[in-house]
């Protein structure tokens, strides 16, 4: 059922890391594979939101499940091989314990085109992550694997699509409330989802010393601005406004006129020099 497997990958091809960019990139890998391991609690949530709609159900249960974890496994083994030094089941043990607690049933959306809207938002996030990450990464290996990761989030996506499309022809939802989910939901992720699994990551680095917040900070911007650098923000601000149904002349104005705000906020000024960016590199923990 699976479009491709851990086996498809050979993890045996994956050096060490080393040097400071590859090291920030073994850290988002090393986050990545904490929350894609944990999916199995938002599937138990959006399963019993959607109990009544056997389709979306099955759909999450058979494939969307099992993909999610699938990218935990792969994500896992390749940071296990790149960073023989950290302790994944140690980490993802005390991640787990807070992160599940920001899973909660009660946190979804109030109608089911409106739970689709913000697993639209969390698959365009997931989908430009991965998209960054192939173009950044040099090791072929994680080329490879982020690569086929992003392709399974971006068919993620078009289901969740999908089935608010069915939802949205029954709840005729305005732009207003879809744009509100949109927004709020964008916030959640970087607060929730990869502020708690960089946290974690960040003082599992700094093993044996206590990382203060202020080097936790330092190396969540240092996350960022990697991530950033190869952001598709033309595809993911197609996918993120999709669910308004613009018109087309507007759309094409209002997705441009995001990514070029979104490529400005995120990176900066177009003339601001790759000095400015080497100068706010982190201080290693250790
Ligand atoms: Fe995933
Ligand atoms: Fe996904």
């Amino acid at each position: 059922m699976l479009p491709w497997t851990l086996e498809d990958i050979d993890l045996t091809a994956v050096p060490v890391a080393n040097g400071e960019a590859e090291e920030t990139l073994a850290l988002i890998i090393a986050a990545a594979s904490l929350v894609e391991s944990a999916s199995h609690l938002y599937t138990s949530n959006l399963t019993q939101y959607f109990a009544t709609d056997l389709e979306v159900s099955r759909w999450l249960i058979e494939h969307w499940e099992p993909e999610e974890l699938q990218h935990g496994r792969a994500l896992r083994a390749w940071t296990e091989r790149a960073w023989p030094d950290f302790d994944w089941e140690a980490t993802f043990k005390d991640f787990f314990t807070e992160y599940s607690m920001l899973c909660r049933l009660d946190s979804l959306e109030a109608t089911p085109a409106l739970e689709m809207v913000a697993r639209c938002v969390v698959e365009t996030g997931t989908a430009a992550l991965y998209r960054s990450l192939s173009t950044l990464a040099h090791e072929p290996v994680l080329r490879q694997l982020t690569s086929l990761i992003h392709a399974d989030e971006v068919r993620h996506y078009k289901y969740f699509y999908r089935f608010f499309r069915r939802y949205q022809g029954l709840e005729h939802l305005s732009r207003w409330r879809i744009s509100r989910v949109l927004f709020e939901r964008s916030r959640e992720i970087r607060r929730d989802d990869s502020g708690c699994a960089i946290r974690h990551i960040v003082r599992a680095r700094g093993t044996g010393k206590s990382s203060t917040s202020s080097q936790v900070n330092n190396w969540t911007q240092a996350i960022h601005r990697q991530v950033r650098q190869g952001c598709p923000y033309d595809m993911a601000a197609r996918m993120f406004l999709a669910p308004l149904d613009l018109p087309p002349g507007v759309r094409l104005w209002v997705s441009g006129g995001l990514a070029i705000g979104a490529r400005v906020a995120m990176q900066g000024l177009p003339w601001r020099s790759h000095r400015a960016w080497a100068d706010e590199r982190p201080q290693p923990l250790g």
